[in-house]
């Protein structure tokens, strides 16, 4: 009978990285010329639900994003399907009667339905929650065994950064070394529970989104800056382990100079890049490094990904509820200045 859907819906937060990655050496495959590691939101903000469904009635892949209707066409949609497809396992629902061997799926069509709950055009929709989100749902639906690793080298086609989303707490991505991607997956260093101190405050400075996409700006970074190199093969590596460590330790003073040093060089990368890319501001920089500066020790941490949103990590509740009437001192919600919101990781600290 053609009667029957099968439907799982997953729910994936977006992930923030405080060491970078930038620069792919394989672009079909996406891998790495860096590790990277992460923070992964907590999943009341900035995530993304979808819910796939198959059904022998379906006569074709679709998607709908925000409940409009989205091609799959793209490349990287049709990889991440057909690396699932080929992973798919029988699957068997004696009640309802319904049976899908391995082969079968390989002929049945998915429906897909995603929904960002946070704006898609405030140029904070990275995609990194949308293809971890599409991966882990599609896995278990068609009865996929294999571990999170494996699914995160799925998504990591999808979008690099994806790979991170997979896992709550902190990420590490191994860029690996084979050839095929096999071992660029990310693992995690910390679940959730680990450092919850830490709160994190979204300064939306601007809702337009970036000008230049993530991978343009990698590969005109990679092809013509000279900074890069030296970045990927001499920085990166000891930031890792040290990153690792004050993760490791919950240190803050180490967590928030290493964060606020690898944006920093990021941007800095970026600037060497031929024609310069620019996606950073920095009125905020200045006001957390004269704060930081003036306390005994640092307060909160500051990562730019590719567009002018400020990521700010604040080292405890108290440190974020000043952080905020700092932001809306410099920034008060009506003034010329095109800092528009804030979306806090935590809403109670408002109040
Ligand atoms: O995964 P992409 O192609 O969206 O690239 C993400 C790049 C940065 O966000 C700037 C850094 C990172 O590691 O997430």
């Amino acid at each position: 009978s053609k009667k029957w859907v099968l439907t799982v819906t997953a729910q994936t937060p977006t992930n923030i990285a405080v060491i970078k990655y930038w620069g792919k050496r394989d672009e079909n495959l996406i891998l790495p010329i860096n590790d990277s590691i992460s923070v992964t939101l907590d999943p009341e903000h900035l995530c993304t639900t979808t819910s796939v469904a198959v059904s022998p009635s379906f006569d074709q892949d679709c998607m709908w994003l925000n409940g409009k209707e989205f091609s799959l066409a793209g490349g990287r949609y049709q990889r991440c399907l057909k690396e699932i497809r080929s992973r798919a396992c029988d699957y068997v629902d004696e009640k309802k009667g319904i049976k899908i061997t391995k082969k079968e799926w390989e002929n049945l069509h998915v429906h897909i339905a995603s929904y960002n709950n946070f704006p898609t055009a405030a140029g904070l929709a990275s995609s990194a929650a949308g293809f971890a989100c599409l991966v882990f749902a599609l896995a278990k639906l068609m009865n996929v065994k294999d571990d999170l690793g494996t699914l995160s080298s799925i998504a990591r086609q999808g979008s690099g950064s994806a790979c991170r989303s997979l896992y709550g707490g902190f990420a590490k991505w191994i860029m690996g070394k084979n050839d095929n991607g096999s071992d660029s997956i990310a693992v995690q260093l910390a679940d959730e529970k680990h450092w919850d101190d830490l709160v994190i405050v979204i300064a939306v400075v601007s809702s337009r989104q970036k000008e230049t996409s993530s991978t343009t700006g990698m590969r005109e970074t990679v092809e013509t800056s000279m900074l890069i190199q030296h970045r990927a093969k001499e920085v990166v590596p000891k930031r890792i382990v040290e990153m690792e460590e004050a993760i490791k330790n919950r240190d803050f003073p180490s967590f928030s100079r290493l964060a606020c040093a690898d944006s920093n060089q990021f941007h800095a990368v970026c600037l060497d890049t031929l024609p310069p890319i620019f996606y950073m501001n920095d009125t905020i920089i200045s006001c957390v490094e004269k704060w930081n500066r003036s306390e005994e020790s640092p307060q909160v941490a500051y990562t730019f990904d590719a567009g002018p949103n400020a990521v700010l990590i604040a080292r405890n509740r108290k440190a974020a509820a000043l952080l905020l009437q700092r932001l809306l001192f410099f920034f008060p919600p009506h003034s010329d200045a095109d800092l528009s919101s804030y979306v806090i990781g935590d809403k109670s600290i408002l109040q």
